[in-house]
């Protein structure tokens, strides 16, 4: 594991492995901080250190908010009882796959919302047309992804662990209803938020990224580079799966696993239940 005062080989070793690095970095301890990211899911039962969900949503509010609208809304869910409902809803078929979440103290759902807005328009007699458009959806969406990442951040800064679940989406229409969702908002994903256990027989260890030929285009969009530089990142996915004694899977086998109808697991229905909700997304 990594610590706030890793060196900065250290922490490219783990991001990069024996890949490409960048060498041009600008490094600060907030840089640090970024690239030591990894998701937790084994925790401790404790509950949030006071303050600390306060901390995380101010951070979430201090995100950019498309024309600050605030389309967004997270539901803190914290009640054991409820948890393991949403828990269960989350692992669907797969039976406590996301058991995780009923150990963690608490997970974040976060909404895209366009709730108060549809109201304060209706309220205002105007049409609310606009809303019914994809780009309001999308709007939605990109304005709670951009508000939970600044949350996560701000936990990560305060030793806490987090994991997102978009198996939030599996049951989308029976979350909503677990949780009192208004119309014109849906769970984009959750965010299971507490203090990880580092179990030594379990580690989790920052996960590889592939070299930055692999995301990062200049000017124009190099489809064959970004490709072919791929195959570096084939070898090292294959040693850290080796290093935690995980079987033969490649990177590639997940892509296409993850094409596989049953990956879905409920969210084929996710149209279906956005569309009840209220986004007509035309
Ligand atoms: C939007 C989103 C949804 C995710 N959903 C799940 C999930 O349902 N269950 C899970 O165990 N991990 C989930 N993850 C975590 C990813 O698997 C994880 O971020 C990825 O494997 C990279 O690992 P790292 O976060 O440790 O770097 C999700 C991540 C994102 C960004």
């Amino acid at each position: 594991m990594t610590t706030a005062n890793s060196s900065r080989e250290t922490i490219l070793n783990l991001r990069y492995g024996e890949q490409t690095k960048p060498h041009k970095l600008l490094w600060n301890e907030q840089i640090a901080a970024l690239l030591q990211h990894r998701s937790v899911r084994n925790y401790l039962p404790d509950a949030l250190p006071d303050g600390a969900l306060e901390s995380m949503v101010a951070a979430a509010q201090s995100a950019s908010t498309s024309s600050n609208l605030h389309q967004w809304s997270v539901v803190a869910v914290t009640d054991p009882v409820l948890k393991a409902q949403i828990a269960d809803l989350a692992s669907g078929k797969k039976k406590d796959a996301n058991g995780f979440i009923k150990r963690a103290p608490a997970v974040l759902l976060w909404v895209a919302d366009l709730s108060r807005n549809n109201r304060i328009t209706c309220e205002a007699g105007a049409d609310t047309k606009v809303h019914d458009y994809l780009d309001a959806f999308v709007m939605a969406t990109v304005d709670a992804a951009l508000a939970s990442q600044n949350a996560v951040v701000a936990a990560e800064s305060m030793g806490l662990g987090v994991v997102y679940i978009g198996a939030m989406r599996n049951q989308a229409k029976a979350l909503a209803a677990l949780i009192n969702l208004p119309q014109h908002s849906f769970v984009t994903f959750g965010l299971v938020v507490g203090r990880p256990a580092n179990n030594p027989e379990k580690p989790e260890t920052v996960r590889p990224r592939p070299p930055q030929e692999v995301v990062l285009h200049h000017n124009r969009y190099d489809a064959a580079r970004s490709m072919q530089a791929l195959d570096a990142y084939e070898t090292e996915f294959h040693k850290f799966r080796e290093g935690l004694g995980m079987g033969h899977w490649t990177w590639k086998d997940s892509v296409v696993y993850s094409n596989k109808f049953e990956y879905m697991d409920g969210r084929e229905n996710l149209r279906h239940t956005v569309v009840e909700r209220g986004f007509k997304l035309l």
